[in-house]
């Protein structure tokens, strides 16, 4: 079958319309043609993000039912705390309301001013948080990355000879390995590449940490494309990558399967009392971290679920169908299918479009007005001159959409390819000092 099916029937149902026309377009201009500053009634298929938009499960809302909410001490709090260190063989963790919490406690406890971080290629927020304290950040994708249409099964692999040249050269406080590779097109780590990582941040003694937001993705394409690990269970794939590290943070919106929630686990005892300290000036006391009891629940029970092969298989099936299907009208995409979106890149089809115009964000804007479809575009709007790509990112929310809106969204953008030459670029009119995307305004050029 070419579409997985879906290991779950529908219990509950949220209407979702299609703005007409008109109101499409007049919507685009009232954002100021930034698609985070529509409403999401007014988004038809929302691709925006996979964050924290995933449906739970019927386990969850009964766990939450049951949710503690005391300060001190809740029942659920012990709850995450087991199912975390379950997850991750790590002990004492650090609750926090969401990924970037726990980017500002790292940034904190081992960062400053010229500080350098090296990474298979950081995330928006962590960039923005790392360099909110002055830290230098060096991107180290690997060669294979680059080439969008080779089958190379783990392009979110960090360059190990670049990563050793930054070590010996000194003043690197810290390693982040983003497993899978969000910014660098959701592309996969292999278990094999971060142990190599990790030996070489021991040689130097440097630490290694996790951004292990969607390591259960990971580790199950890491149990289909690496054959040393296809015997291996995902539970137990997600358990060796965390043996070599020395810290990791997770943001539970995505593989937590929760809407709210993520943590923070280090090998540093010292390290950990620190955050501690700090998690309770900024995030709350160290048993909710921001979190209410009724989140806690949430993920203690969305990471445990997060395992389940049969749910995987779906997860990452629809992610290759959807992949598989823009690539035949004809559109560039990030090659093989990731773990958790598609990623188009426009340079080819919109080369009449220059960089500093955002040709991935014209298409973006032109989603939305053919098709009432939100995405994001993850290139030079979003990184300015750091951009490796000019992407737009179609993030599959977990557990929510169904074969029909991926084949609506598949026939839009066919739609779109016949008329690409049309497509105008952008140009920006206010401008956010840092991760200036989520709040920029632009106009077309004429
Ligand atoms: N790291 C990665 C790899 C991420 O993808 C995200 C969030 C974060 C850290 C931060 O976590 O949102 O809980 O603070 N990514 C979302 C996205 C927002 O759309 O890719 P957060």
């Amino acid at each position: 079958m070419r579409y997985p099916v879906e290991p779950f029937r529908v219990k509950v149902v949220e209407p979702i319309d299609l703005p007409t026309k008109e109101e499409r377009e007049r919507l685009l201009v009232e954002a100021r043609y930034n698609l985070f500053k529509i409403p999401s009634e007014k988004v038809f298929i929302d691709f925006l993000t996979d964050s924290g938009t995933g449906a739970l499960s019927q386990s969850q809302w009964a766990a939450m039912m049951e949710a503690d909410e005391s300060y001190a001490g809740p029942r659920s709090w012990f709850h995450l705390k087991r199912s975390i260190e379950e997850f991750t063989g790590y002990e004492d963790p650090i609750p926090v309301h969401q990924g970037r919490a726990a980017e500002k406690l790292l940034a904190s406890l081992y960062l400053h001013e010229g500080a350098g971080v090296v990474s298979n290629t950081l995330f928006d927020t962590t960039r923005g948080n790392f360099t909110a304290v002055g830290a230098k950040i060096y991107d180290a994708p690997t060669p294979e990355a680059q080439d969008l249409s080779s089958d190379h099964p783990f392009k979110g692999n960090v360059d190990l000879n670049r990563l050793e040249d930054l070590l010996k050269r000194g003043g690197i406080k810290l390693v982040v390995m983003v497993m899978t590779n969000n910014t660098g097109g959701g592309q996969p780590v292999d278990l094999d590449n971060l142990k190599e990582a990790y030996g070489i941040t021991r040689k130097y003694g440097v630490p290694l940490i996790i951004d292990a937001c969607r390591i259960s993705e990971n580790s199950y394409l890491v149990k289909k494309r690496n054959p040393k690990y296809s015997n291996w269970s995902v539970k137990d794939i997600v358990l060796e990558s965390f043996k070599h590290s020395d810290g990791a943070f997770m943001s539970g919106k995505k593989d937590g399967l929760s809407n709210m929630g993520g943590f923070l686990v280090l090998r540093d005892p010292q390290k950990r009392l620190r955050a501690k300290e700090l998690l309770i000036l900024w995030e709350g006391f160290i048993h909710y971290g921001g979190l209410s009891g009724r989140d806690m629940e949430s993920l203690a029970v969305g990471l445990m679920e997060s395992l389940d092969e049969r749910y995987l298989e779906y997860r990452t099936g629809q992610v290759a169908y959807l992949t598989e299907r823009i690539r035949e009208t004809g559109w560039d995409v990030m090659w093989p299918p990731g773990g958790h979106a598609v990623y188009v890149e426009v340079r080819n089809a919109l080369s009449h479009i220059p960089r500093e115009q955002f040709p991935a964000h014209s298409l973006v804007v032109e989603l939305y007005r053919r098709g009432g479809i939100r995405t994001v575009e993850v290139g030079s709007l979003m990184f300015k001159d750091a951009a490796r790509y000019e992407f737009v990112r179609f993030a599959i929310p977990r557990r929510m959409y169904l074969q029909s809106h991926l084949d609506y969204t598949v026939e839009v953008l066919e739609d779109i390819y016949r008329d690409r030459d049309k497509l105008r670029g952008y140009r920006i009119t206010y401008e956010p000092p840092f991760l200036r995307h989520f709040l920029a305004e632009l106009e077309p050029i004429a």
